[in-house]
């Protein structure tokens, strides 16, 4: 009985994650993990070393691409050091992270 309801809970944490590539939770910590928050920020905002990366406009393979081989600026990380996977878990972060807000929506600057 109690395999049965083991099975049939990974049963359904299989369907609930099969629609996603990646998992935003599991992204959130090999982000903070790998130390990309010390120059992207935590939530990818954007430091002072790296560039904004939440919601990026990038396909999840090029974020993938380069982040293994980069352009030389920022340092690479091979294969070993983080894998396709946690890579696409961090995708999944990264674009559920909240939009700017459109400075319409910001009454302080629509004053006049
Ligand atoms: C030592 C600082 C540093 C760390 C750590 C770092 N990055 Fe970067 N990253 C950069 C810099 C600087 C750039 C911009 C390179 C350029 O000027 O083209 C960059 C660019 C990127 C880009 C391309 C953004 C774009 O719009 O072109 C991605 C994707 C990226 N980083 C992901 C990551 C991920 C994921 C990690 C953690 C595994 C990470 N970075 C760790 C410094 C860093």
């Amino acid at each position: 009985m109690k395999t049965l309801f083991t099975l049939s809970l990974l049963a359904t944490g299989l369907l609930a994650t099969s629609a996603f590539a990646g998992d935003a939770v599991k992204g959130k910590a090999t982000f903070v993990g790998k130390g990309c928050w010390q120059c992207h920020g935590y939530e990818g905002q954007g430091g002072s070393a790296g560039p904004r990366l939440a919601n990026t406009q990038l396909p999840e393979d090029a974020v993938i691409s380069f982040v293994h081989n980069t352009n030389g600026i920022m340092p690479p990380f091979s294969e070993k050091l983080i894998s396709d996977a946690e890579l696409s878990d961090i995708y999944a972060y990264l674009q559920s992270r909240p939009k700017p807000a459109d400075p319409k929506t910001i009454p302080l600057l629509n004053l006049k």
